[in-house]
Parts: C-alpha cells; sequence; structure tokens
C-alpha cells in the first residue's frame, strides 16, 4: 500500500501542503457534528496525528467514514490543506476514506488517560499510546546513537553468545537453559548436565563481557549490544529479568580511560536524543519530569564528578539520614545510598570509583592497596547505578587466585585465562544498562515501561 508516513508530512509541511497525499493509520479520536466529523489518525512514526476533516455535505463517503471508530485502522487519501482549526497547522480534506479494520467497543484503549499500571497488563496494545510511542522511537533512536557513537571510533560491534557455560558477575543470577523434561532418571547433578544438551551446565549470559573481552584483545577495541539476563528476585523499579547491555571492552586502556570513554558516550548519546526527538522530550517534559529537556542539556554540558568509594562512605556517615542500610566502609551501596549521592551530594551523574574488593567481581584489577579494585559505578539523579566499569586484572597469576579463592571452578575459565598468558595487556570496559539510561532520559520511573514486553520476577506477559 503506497502511502506517506506521517512523520515525513509533519516535519515538513510546506513540501506537502496542496498536494495529495495517503496516509495508513489507527483512529486516535473522533469528534462528530451535524455538518463535521473530526477523525484525527496517528500512524505510529510521530507524536503527532493528522486531523482529517469531514465535510458532510460535500465528501460523499461521509456516512462510511463516520463510522471509524477508535483504534479502526484506516486508509485515506485527500489533500493536504492549511488548517482553520487550532491545535493544527495542516489538516487532510479527504477524496476517499477506507476503513481496513474496524475497531469494536471492547477496545482498551477507549479514554485519553489510562496509568501504566492498566497499560501493563497490555503489553500487545500500549505501543499505541503516545506515552508508549514516545518511548519505544526513543529507544529506537538511543539505540542509533550508540552505534553512531562507538562507530565513529572505530569500535567492531560483535555479538557474543547468550547461551553460556560461565557466570561473568558470580552472582548466582543465572536462568539455566536445559532439554530435559521435568522428571529425569539422573541420580546426581553430574549426570544430569552430562547428559542434557550441552552436555554441561548452560545457562542465560549475565553479560557479553568475559567473551568482549576475548574479541577486544584481537580487535583492540568492541562493543556488545544485546540482551542480558538475571534471575534476581528483586521486585523493584529498576530491575529487569531481561534487560540490554551495551558493553564496550577497550585494550590498552585503564581504568581512567574507560571513564573517559563513558562520559563521551553518555554525552554523545544524549546529545543526540536532544537533536533528534524533540517532541519526545516535550511529552516526557509535560507528562513525567519537569525540567528534563534542561536536565539533558546539563548532562551535555557538565563535568560529571568522580569520587573515591572510600570518600564517597564518608559523605553518606556525615548524612543525617536514617538509611535502611547502615554504613560503612566495606557496603555495597544500595539504592538509598547511591541516591544520596546524587540527587543530594552531586545532582549530577557521579563515578564512584576503588571499590572494595570483597563486594566486586573476580575479574577486576587490584589495586596496590590490596583493598580494593580499579572498578567504578556511574551512579545518576533518579535512578542511581546505570554503569558497571573497570578495569581487568591482566595478571595470571593473581586472576587464578581470584577464581579459587571464590571457588569458581577454574575448568570453565580456562579459555579466559589463556588471554592472560598469550600477550596480556591492561585493559578495560563497561556495561551500560540500556533501560536504566532510558528511566534517565524519559523521566519514566518503572523499568518495566521502556521495553515492550517486560520480564520480571512473577510476570512475562
Ligand atoms: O554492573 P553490572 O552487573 O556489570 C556487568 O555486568 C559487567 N560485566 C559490565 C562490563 O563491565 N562489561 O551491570 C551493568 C549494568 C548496570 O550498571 C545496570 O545499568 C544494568 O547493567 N543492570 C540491569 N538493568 C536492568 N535490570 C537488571 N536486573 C540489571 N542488572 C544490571
Ligand atoms: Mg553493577
Amino acid at each position: 500500500m503506497k502511502h506517506t508516513d506521517i512523520c515525513d508530512i509533519l516535519k515538513d509541511t510546506e513540501k506537502y501542503i496542496d498536494t495529495s497525499v495517503t496516509v495508513c493509520g489507527w483512529v486516535k479520536t473522533v469528534r462528530d457534528s451535524k455538518c463535521v466529523g473530526f477523525i484525527a489518525v496517528g500512524d505510529g512514526t510521530a507524536l503527532g496525528t493528522l486531523q482529517v476533516v469531514i465535510d458532510k455535505e460535500s465528501f460523499g463517503d461521509a456516512e462510511k467514514a463516520m463510522k471509524a471508530t477508535v483504534g479502526s485502522s484506516v486508509a485515506v487519501k485527500g489533500k493536504l490543506v492549511r488548517s482553520e482549526g487550532s491545535g493544527q497547522s495542516v489538516e487532510i480534506k479527504p477524496e476517499s476514506f477506507e476503513i481496513l479494520g474496524l475497531c469494536p467497543l471492547d477496545y482498551p484503549l477507549q479514554k485519553k488517560k489510562h496509568s501504566l499500571e492498566f497499560l501493563r497488563t497490555i503489553p500487545h496494545l500500549r505501543g499505541r499510546t503516545n506515552t508508549f510511542g514516545a518511548m519505544f522511537r526513543m529507544r529506537s533512536e538511543l539505540a542509533k546513537a550508540i552505534h553512531a557513537f562507538f562507530g565513529s571510533r572505530n569500535f567492531t560491534y560483535v555479538h557474543t553468545p547468550i547461551i553460556t557455560g560461565s557466570d561473568c558477575e558470580g552472582a548466582g543470577e543465572i536462568f539455566r537453559v536445559t532439554t530435559h523434561d521435568f522428571k529425569t532418571p539422573y541420580k546426581t547433578e553430574e549426570e544430569y548436565y552430562k547428559n542434557d544438551f550441552f552436555g554441561q551446565k548452560a545457562g542465560l549470559t549475565v553479560s557479553g563481557q568475559l567473551e568482549g573481552e576475548t574479541l577486544a584483545l584481537a580487535m583492540g577495541k568492541i562493543y556488545t549490544f544485546g540482551p542480558t539476563f538475571r534471575a534476581e528476585n528483586s521486585n523493584t523499579a529498576r530491575h529487569a529479568a531481561e534487560f540490554w547491555q551495551i558493553e564496550p571492552e577497550v585494550a590498552f586502556a585503564d581504568l581512567d580511560d574507560i571513564i573517559e570513554l563513558a562520559t563521551d558516550m553518555i554525552k554523545s548519546i544524549t546529545g543526540h536524543i536532544l537533536d533528534n526527538c524533540p517532541d519526545e522530550i516535550d511529552f516526557f517534559e509535560r507528562f513525567f519530569e519537569k525540567g528534563l529537556k534542561a536536565k539533558l542539556q546539563h548532562i551535555v554540558d557538565s563535568e560529571f564528578a568522580v569520587i573515591e568509594y572510600t570518600d564517597a562512605i564518608k559523605e553518606l556517615e556525615k548524612a543525617t539520614v536514617d538509611f535502611q542500610y547502615p554504613v560503612s566502609w566495606g557496603l555495597d551501596l544500595q539504592t538509598e545510598h547511591e541516591r544520596y549521592l546524587t540527587d543530594v551530594v552531586f545532582k549530577r551523574p557521579v563515578f564512584v570509583i576503588n571499590y572494595p574488593k570483597e563486594i566486586k567481581s573476580f575479574y577486576m584489577k587490584q589495586n596496590p592497596d590490596g583493598k580494593t579494585v580499579a572498578a567504578t559505578d556511574l551512579l545518576v539523579p533518579g535512578v542511581g547505578e546505570i554503569i558497571g566499569a573497570s578495569q581487568r586484572e591482566d595478571n595470571y597469576d593473581l586472576l587464578m587466585e581470584q577464581i579459587e579463592k571464590r571457588g569458581m571452578k577454574k575448568e570453565d575459565y580456562l579459555q579466559y585465562l589463556d588471554l592472560r598468558k598469550f600477550g596480556t595487556t591492561p585493559h578495560s570496559g563497561f556495561g551500560l544498562g540500556f533501560e536504566r539510561m532510558l528511566m534517565y532520559i524519559t523521566g519514566i520511573g518503572n523499568i518495566r515501561d521502556t521495553i515492550a514486553f517486560p520480564r520480571t520476577t512473577g510476570s512475562l506477559v
């Protein structure tokens, strides 16, 4: 069906004015009066709609057109003319109006406003609302910005496996992958896995990092951009069981280099959103976060703060806030602490650096102090952690020591250890949570509203 995207018409109305256009979309609103009907059509390419003005006396198909209900899919051909009404600059004077799929009255999106909670129960339809249309266009644009950023810096985009035998983060949050039936004849765990599809224990990846490192030590600079999975039983507004991560990995780079890269990336992709999603930003500013546009500009213009973990603990100890989790050196920062640092102390993004080694993963580079590792989290106001990063341990013996100390199976990490044997080099990387970044730049408070089909504890709708 040949037709013009509504976004193209709205972007350059002068180009289309007084010409015949065909648009295809869904009816958003219908207003009917004695002589005229107004039908607003949206096609998902833009936040805006096009109003079709039905002159009941002169338009032959007026009666048929006015049968279109909210939610119906339609194809409209007509002349684009300047609008006399307020609220839109142009409208369509139809020559033909075809209802492709009539929408009955039990369509759940009849009202103009629905709660986000209600919309989560109809993930197959919520993309048709302004909020989710704006979110999914923004999500798409953000992905493009990320590829453009790394592409401009000679990074190779690599694809790491989704099914894996190793646990990158070591937090035991892996979804198992198996083809075994509910009932199996096996007596031991070992026998069970030996007879399974891969002949060993397998799961969905929590991070593409370990494989990413092998490719960085071949290609120099790589990034992944794919789904990662965590069976965290935490029912919070910022945890999903399936979320997308961007994981660059850079050879010949230390912690400072990776902080610089993360900063440049966040600024660059935020700038891209400011340039390419003005309508969506206005929309989120109006309905979800006052001052959003200024905040985004501030991200681009301001310097991100950096604080030592040890100093961050001192700040938290000074705070006159009753934290649920008591503060002392060695504490794994909880959301409440992260939010205090970002929202109260810094009021801008902050890198917390050099965490105690006990609370961080096995692969992080040990600092000379013997107590901390060269790791950082980027915390941002309103959300908390959006990036986890570190310099990787590139010394074979020190890495082996950590693997053994943590009771990990050496056999699962032989390839990873090989990298420290065959031409090892300092290297660093980070993981950006894509949905958390979307929460940050839209002001949407729940991760379930940043992805089309959210997967969270107890929910697979
Ligand atoms: O801090 P994390 O666990 O770091 C890693 O996985 C490293 N291997 C990354 C690397 O260095 N290549 O996770 C990275 C980011 C977090 O900062 C957060 O933004 C996001 O991934 N994240 C989640 N997002 C949504 N739901 C969850 N359950 C998440 N867990 C982590
Ligand atoms: Mg982390």
